[in-house]
């Protein structure tokens, strides 16, 4: 039977090791953390992670041939295939702070592989990590491997939160990249019999080791750059009384550019784009390519602009101050289905509003007050860094309640903001929360998931993203 480890068992590790477990039932997998409540998280009936069908995958594998262990050396010493998934965050302190990927959690993982193995082993890089890491992988392992035969792979993942277990049930591609040597290519075909458990052959594709690493970060690149495009595009709109859901539905029926990921919003966020491009941006830099760099930054920028655009908005739509009113947040996680607040422009837009003197009401279906209290006092980058923020007990942030109702938290607000596409707000009764909101009511829709148009009839001045403006948000122009 072969033997797989993955090490680290988070939103990336703990699904697609349960996926290959389900699909591959003559394989051992294990899913091995340092995090000792997450293990036992994920050997519980409350899995760390919500993810929509993930419960049931496990519950199929659990205890047969998928286990949960913090055993991470034992494990790996075991194992033919071993899966590095740990995080790989924005550097925070030295050089390339800011920009380059923090490879930490990835060197320790190496160094322990290398400590730990007493046979040979396919050791693969799950996690995003900048283009050449094998390299550097390859000599921790090779100047410590006491004769052990390493094979190095890049193998990047491509699942998107909330719709996980769908992506990797039936993925666009699998990506396998190895050196071009007779065992770099044996060890590609250890992989690729792994998933063609499931997978079409045709959707798996080999490559060389650098343009597997290179292609994942260029594909969040792509993906990161139609949102800023179409949400670019929303700011001309407001300006000219375009509709940008009509410009997106035109522009994406050319089927060269394509219908999906052309929805505008308050900004994107999670934990791979902005750090996948700021990786992007110091590569480019490392390697001479100012130009380059600069391009790929212009990406950020628009998100970080459309971030700042919204809370402008609020602010001057309320008679320029926000300070003392109660504003109501529906919706924090990054996007819906997702518990995962990483990076959610909700953390960017509350801040802005907490910097004016709001107060805020905020409700989400899958995320507790305790991480929003975290995400709310930490810096810039912290987030990703698990073993910085131990010791810190979130602080609170006196101006921010959190509830577990729509109506709660929009009971006597002064505004709304939908900063998360929940389907649940759609059917929200807006006629009730009217009544029992301050006048005049607002509703600052980050979405574009209400009907704007009925909200106006109940008496709401209402913004959408890059709709065409109420006259009263013509009269009190944001400067961004
Ligand atoms: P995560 O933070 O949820 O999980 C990483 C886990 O690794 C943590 O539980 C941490 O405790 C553990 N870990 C760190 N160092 C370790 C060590 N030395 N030994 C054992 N465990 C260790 O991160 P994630 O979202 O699963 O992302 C992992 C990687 O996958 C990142 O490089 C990310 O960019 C990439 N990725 C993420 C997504 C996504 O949607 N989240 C999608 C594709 C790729
Ligand atoms: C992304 C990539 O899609 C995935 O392939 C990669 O493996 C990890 O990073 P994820 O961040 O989980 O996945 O979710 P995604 O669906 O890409 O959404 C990212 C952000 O973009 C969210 O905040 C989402 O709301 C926003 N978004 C997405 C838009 O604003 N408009 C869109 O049209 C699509």
């Amino acid at each position: 039977m072969v033997k797989i480890c993955c090490i680290g068992a988070g939103y990336v590790g703990g699904p697609t090791m349960a996926v290959i477990a389900l699909k591959c039932p003559d394989i051992e997998v294990a899913v091995v953390d340092i995090s000792v409540p997450r293990i036992n998280a994920w050997n519980s009936d409350q899995l760390p992670i919500y993810e929509p069908g993930l419960e049931d995958v496990v519950k199929q594998c659990r205890g047969k041939n998928l286990f949960f262990s913090t055993d991470v050396e034992k494990h790996v010493c075991e194992a033919d295939i071993v899966f590095v998934s740990v995080n790989t965050p924005t550097k925070t302190r030295g050089l390339g702070a800011g920009k380059a990927a923090d490879l930490t959690y990835w060197e320790s993982a190496a160094r322990m592989i290398a400590d730990v193995s007493k046979s040979d082993k396919i050791v693969v890089e799950k996690s995003t990590v900048p283009v050449k890491t094998a390299e550097a992988i390859e000599k921790i392992l090779t100047h410590n491997s006491k004769g052990i035969n390493f094979q190095i792979l890049s193998n990047p993942e491509f699942l998107a939160e909330g719709t996980a277990i769908e992506d990797l049930f039936k993925p666009d591609r699998v990506l396998i990249g190895g050196r071009e040597t007779p065992e770099g290519q044996k060890a590609i075909k250890t992989l690729k019999d792994v998933y063609a458990h499931w997978v079409p052959e045709e959707n798996i594709i080999t490559t060389n080791l650098w343009s597997a690493e290179l292609s994942k970060l260029a594909a969040n690149a792509f993906l990161a750059q139609r949102i800023s495009s179409v949400n670019a595009m929303s700011a001309l709109c407001e300006a000219t009384g375009a509709n940008v859901t009509e410009v997106s539905y035109a522009v994406g029926k050319d089927t060269r550019i394509g219908s999906k990921f052309l929805n505008p919003s308050v900004g994107f966020g999670g934990s791979c784009f902005q750090k996948d491009i700021l990786n992007l941006v110091y590569i480019c830099e490392c390697n001479g390519l100012p130009e380059v760099a600069e391009y790929w930054r212009q990406v950020i920028k628009i998100n970080d602009y459309q971030k700042s655009r919204f809370v402008n908005r609020i602010v001057a739509s309320m008679f320029n101050t926000v300070s003392n009113k109660k504003i109501a947040v529906l919706g924090f996680a990054f996007k819906k289905d997702t518990g995962d607040t990483r990076e959610t422009p909700a953390i960017d837009v509350c801040k802005g509003l907490l910097g004016d003197k709001a107060r805020l009401s905020i409700y989400d279906p899958q995320v507790t007050e305790d991480q929003i209290q975290r995400d709310l006092s930490m810096n810039k980058f912290d987030w990703d860094h698990p073993l910085h923020l131990q010791p810190m007990s979130p602080s609170t942030v006196k101006q921010v309640s959190v509830v577990w109702d729509a109506y709660a938290a929009t009971k006597d607000a002064h505004g709304v903001c939908i900063l998360t596409e929940w389907n649940e707000f759609k059917t929200l009764d807006f006629q009730k929360i009217y009544d029992n909101m301050q006048k005049p009511a607002f509703i600052f829709d980050g979405r574009n998931v209400v009907d704007a148009e009925k909200l106006r009839e109940i008496g709401f001045i209402v913004y959408s993203i890059g709709k065409p403006l109420d006259a009263w948000l013509k009269d009190m122009p944001a400067v961004a």
